[in-house]
């Protein structure tokens, strides 16, 4: 029988891939999202692509009542993957409040529905955010944690302790924190991608946008930056090769019950791009011209950082392959069918 995992955040743009590539290895899923970031047309994209169309409950996981009834309506979930969350650096600075209670309530009330229902396994989004303006590059999982640079990242970082204090005081749960890097791309069939809301905050759908014409121009945010060329340096990983190893931590989990209680693995593909090296290869790989104008630093951007991801190479046998060209041109080519463009 198929193992029945559950994806809180899964009509969003990192969980619709993953719920893709669980479905893909035969594993059911059911899906919670309140939609505050997402539609159901990720259901359908879902759908579509798999030919299974996951169980959804539409709800907030603050409610900790309606999680219960969830629970008790899909009896049997071997384990959680926990992407719901509000993730706007910006927004969570106008809104700290917000953004504490909806990403610290949301995973109190799944850990202690986890005690209540005995679900075995974790998988929590993190964010390469806790590293900070590193020290030293790679950044390993053993890098230092620095001070948050918004309350987005310290509901990171606050919800990796959580997780660790809870695991220490309730036998039988096992976690695995997944420090992501900068997922980009789209999936292949182009019928799930990333849907921003007004204007965007990352760069790759600013630079679709921006081809599409919805946008002026693309505005590079520093080039005085101490880098080969002067632009921010970052870790592009395509969101596919993400969502396959959030299948290998979840098959670790269920499979091998003698690792540690808790395990960090950074996911990026090792590699550290310029926003200028992003914007020639998107040129190459698409044909199309991005219009773009140097402006002063982002406030609160660091200047580099990427990942040594030898770690979940080795220990989750899992490698970011996906040429980078081919993620833009996904990016690409999601951008056009949800304008309609030719
Ligand atoms: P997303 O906004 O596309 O998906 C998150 C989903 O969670 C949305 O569908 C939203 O409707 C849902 N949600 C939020 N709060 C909820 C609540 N209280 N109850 C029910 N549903 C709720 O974001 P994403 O890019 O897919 O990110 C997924 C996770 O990965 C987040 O935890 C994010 O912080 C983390 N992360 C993302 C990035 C990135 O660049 N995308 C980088 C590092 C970490
Ligand atoms: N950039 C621009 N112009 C833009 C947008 C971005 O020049 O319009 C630059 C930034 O200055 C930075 C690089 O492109 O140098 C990447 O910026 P993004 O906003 O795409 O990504 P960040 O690295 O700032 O942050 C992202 C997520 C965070 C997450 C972090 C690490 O937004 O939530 O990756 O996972 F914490």
């Amino acid at each position: 029988m198929a193992e029945k995992i559950l994806v809180t955040g899964g009509t969003g743009y990192i969980g619709s891939h993953t719920t893709v590539e669980l479905i893909e290895k035969n594993f059911e899923t059911v899906i919670i999202d309140n939609l505050c970031n997402s539609s159901t047309e990720a259901l359908k994209g879902i759908t579509e692509i798999t030919g299974t169309e996951p169980a959804f409950e539409n709800f907030d996981l603050c409610d900790y009542e309606k999680l219960l009834d969830c629970l008790r309506k899909h009896k049997n979930i071997k384990a959680i993957i926990h992407f719901a969350a509000l993730k706007a650096v910006g927004e969570s600075v106008e809104k700290p409040l917000e953004y504490y209670k909806n990403n610290l309530v949301s995973l109190l009330n799944l850990l202690m529905a986890m005690r209540e229902f005995h679900i075995p396994a974790l998988v929590f989004s993190s964010s390469c955010t806790v590293y900070g303006e590193p020290d030293k590059l790679p950044v390993t999982e053993e890098s230092p944690i620095k001070s948050a640079s918004s309350p987005y990242g310290n509901t990171k970082q606050i919800s990796e302790e959580i997780i660790h204090d809870t695991i220490s005081a309730v036998p039988g749960i096992r976690a695995i924190c997944l420090r992501y890097f900068n997922p980009i791309g789209a999936h292949k069939s182009s019928l799930i991608g990333e849907l921003p809301l007004g204007t965007p905050m990352n760069l790759i759908p600013y630079i679709t946008q921006t081809v599409a014409g919805i946008r002026e121009e693309l505005r590079i945010f520093g080039n005085d930056y101490d880098t080969p060329d002067g632009t921010g340096i970052r870790d592009y990983i395509d969101v596919g090769d993400l969502a396959r190893a959030h299948v290998k931590a979840i098959s670790r989990l269920l499979e091998d019950r003698n690792k540690k209680p808790v395990e960090i693995f950074n996911l990026g593909t090792g590699k550290g791009l310029s926003v200028l090296d992003i914007v020639k290869t998107f040129e190459k790989a698409t044909g199309m011209q991005v219009r773009y104008k140097f402006y002063p630093r982002r406030p609160g951007d660091i200047s580099r950082v990427y990942a040594d991801t030898s770690l979940a190479n080795k220990e989750l046998q899992w490698k970011a392959d996906t040429p980078l060209e081919e993620t833009l041109l996904s990016a690409w080519k999601w951008e056009k069918r949800i304008r309609n463009l030719s």
